[in-house]
């Protein structure tokens, strides 16, 4: 094992080469230890219900900081697979859907409550007034409980292709909750998210301008295969808007989470 020898770079880790058949999450070293304990039991028990994710090992120190051993996947991930051939964009966020959709039909017990979790963040949410946070946390506690698995951050970077075949990657925030609320947070991601700060501006901007394509093409789909309607994803806007101010996202995007707030409140 080499830190040299990073295989990609994540917002919250660098993703390092371990052995052949096994990579190293290096979580940058002001990660709290409680969130990576998180990734790893929450990956370990979607594992365990038979979802499509890398098997996750141990969690080892290297370099003075917190890592997670996890099977290596040869392949490329569905943002990249976009960016290299656009004419798929459509069939990709049909994709999308359908690979959601199948998460959310999943009933879990062993991880997060939804909603719980969202009030946690509302109310250490940076950038809006303790008012704000009550009203947020007032509409949130009027919305639906379910025990379905939630991915908590799903978009076309945190799935793997390789050989036919996909792997859903990144449970940090997974949970058990109502389907509505995770379909939310990947419109708004899809909406508003800077994908990484750290590509190239060219890559960049082809990527926002594709982005309004998955964004319409993956909710349509979504809407059409299940029984939720635009409205119910419209009531998590603002909580799950809130519960995204206290992320490590860029200034711009936390302006933009704010209107959504201040224009639905
Ligand atoms: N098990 C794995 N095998 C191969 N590549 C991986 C694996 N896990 C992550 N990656 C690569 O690293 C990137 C970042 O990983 P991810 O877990 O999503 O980190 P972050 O939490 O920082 O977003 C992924 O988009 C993918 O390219
Ligand atoms: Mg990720």
């Amino acid at each position: 094992m080499n830190v040299n020898n990073i295989i990609a770079l994540g917002r919250t880790a660098e993703i390092i080469s371990y052995d052949n058949q096994h990579i190293l999450k290096l979580f940058k070293e002001d990660m709290p230890m409680n969130l990576i304990i998180s990734e790893f039991n929450n990956t370990r028990e979607v594992y365990n219900i038979g979802i499509q994710c890398p098997k996750p090992f141990e969690i080892i120190d290297y370099v003075g900081r917190k890592g997670i051993v996890y099977k290596r996947i040869t392949g490329i991930t569905m943002l990249r697979s976009i960016i290299e051939d656009p004419t798929n964009v459509i069939a990709e966020a049909k994709s999308l859907a359908d690979i959601h959709l199948d998460i959310h039909q999943r009933l879990v017990e062993n991880l997060p409550n939804q909603k719980e979790l969202l009030a946690e963040q509302i109310k250490h949410a940076p950038l809006i007034t303790n008012q704000e946070k009550d009203k947020v946390l007032k509409k949130l506690s009027e919305l639906s409980d379910d025990c379905k698995l939630c991915h908590g951050d799903f978009h076309p970077d945190n799935i793997i292709y390789s050989e036919a075949r996909h792997w859903v990657i990144d449970w940090m925030t997974g949970m058990k909750g109502t389907p509505a609320g995770d379909v939310a947070r990947t419109y708004l991601i899809l909406k508003l998210g800077r994908i990484s700060d750290e590509i190239p501006k060219e890559v960049y901007e082809f990527i926002s301008q594709i982005r309004n394509q998955i964004l319409e093409n993956y909710i349509k789909e979504y809407l059409k295969k299940s029984n939720i309607s635009m409205n119910e994803v419209n009531n998590w806007f603002v909580p799950i808007a809130a519960a995204r101010l206290g992320e490590r996202i860029p200034d711009e995007e936390k302006k933009e989470l704010i209107e959504v707030i201040r224009n639905n409140l």
